[in-house]
């Protein structure tokens, strides 16, 4: 996995996106960016130029945020980034069909590029005022970017947020069918919490909205992907004790302390629930 850092400077702030997992571009982004990031790294204030001896591409005319004069290949870098964020394609926001059809980078007419700006403006925003806010100075404040939220996804959402929405139609087996989905798909990626806390954390919620069976469904399930996990059974004996299932709770206490001896809070419970 390759990690690029690409840091450039639009207007007064300095937008940071890291770029991880380089996403696959597709062929015409490739076409586009090869011409044109064979030129020179991106620099601050550099003319238009044409790559050697290749065809020079025209320079963009529709931008609103990006400085109005900046060369198309650092648009193009900047966009990669951009992309890679969100793991989306260029055509996600752009008109692009490819050969024979129509391609007019500066078009407005996708909404998805219309929000994107937004976001830009979003962004800098926080740029500016997150140092007040922290009490650094700008250059030792983080750089909040796309990727800072977005991790790889369109629509950036936590792992209980996504599990619980589908459980809402489907209950606990639509919940754990999205979550079986979403772990082929992003596991080792940044976009969703596959440790042994991202089910916990489902559980966690299907308790507190008073669905204890629905709690239990999703930590048997963490046990199927984290057999070790003592805080697992801790949670699951909670749950039997609140039912009034205390002997369960007791086995499932033994348990958690058994695989984490470090356990202290399964410790203590289990002390209070033998009446010790
Ligand atoms: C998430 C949405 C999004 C994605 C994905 C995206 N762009 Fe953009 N692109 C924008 C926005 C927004 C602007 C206008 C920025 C501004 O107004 O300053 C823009 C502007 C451009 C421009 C300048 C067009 C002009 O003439 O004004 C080019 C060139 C461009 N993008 C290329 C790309 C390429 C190549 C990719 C894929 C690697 C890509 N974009 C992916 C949102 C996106
Ligand atoms: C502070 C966090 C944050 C930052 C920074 C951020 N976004 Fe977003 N963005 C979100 C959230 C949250 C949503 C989803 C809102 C919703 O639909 O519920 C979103 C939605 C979007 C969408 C709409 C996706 C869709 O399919 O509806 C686009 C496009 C987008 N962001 C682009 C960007 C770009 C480009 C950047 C960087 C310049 C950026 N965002 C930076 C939080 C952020």
């Amino acid at each position: 996995m390759t990690r690029v850092s690409l840091t450039m400077s639009f207007g007064i702030v300095v937008v940071t996106v890291a770029l991880a997992a380089a996403q696959p571009f597709d062929s015409l982004a490739l076409s586009l960016s090869k011409g044109e990031l064979a030129q020179d790294r991106p620099q601050v204030g550099g003319g238009q130029r044409g790559a050697d001896g290749g065809q020079q591409q025209p320079p963009p005319t529709n931008l609103q945020v990006l400085p109005k004069d900046m060369p198309r290949p650092q648009v193009v870098a900047a966009m990669q980034n951009i992309s890679a964020a969100l793991g989306v394609q260029c055509n996600y926001c752009h008109v692009m069909e490819g050969r024979g059809g129509r391609n007019d980078m500066a078009s407005d007419e996708k909404p998805t590029k219309k929000t994107a700006r937004q976001m830009m403006i979003l962004s800098r925003e926080i740029g500016e005022k997150l140092p007040a806010a922290v009490g650094k100075s700008a250059d030792a404040t983080t750089r909040v970017g796309c990727m800072t939220c977005h991790r790889g996804v369109p629509i950036p959402k936590l792992l209980p947020d996504v599990v619980t929405e589908a459980a809402a139609n489907g209950g606990t087996t639509a919940g754990l069918a999205k979550y079986k989905e979403l772990r082929e798909k992003f596991y080792g990626a940044q976009a969703y919490d596959f440790s042994e806390t991202g089910l916990l954390a489902v559980a966690t919620r299907a308790s507190a909205a008073n669905k204890p069976d629905d709690a239990l469904a999703y930590l048997r399930a963490n046990l199927e992907y984290y057999p070790k996990s003592s805080r697992t059974y801790q949670a699951i004996a909670q749950i039997e004790n609140a039912k009034g299932d205390k002997a369960s709770a007791i086995k499932d206490l033994e348990k958690a302390v058994e695989l984490d001896p470090n356990n202290v809070q399964a410790r203590a419970q289990l002390q209070q629930l033998k009446g010790l």
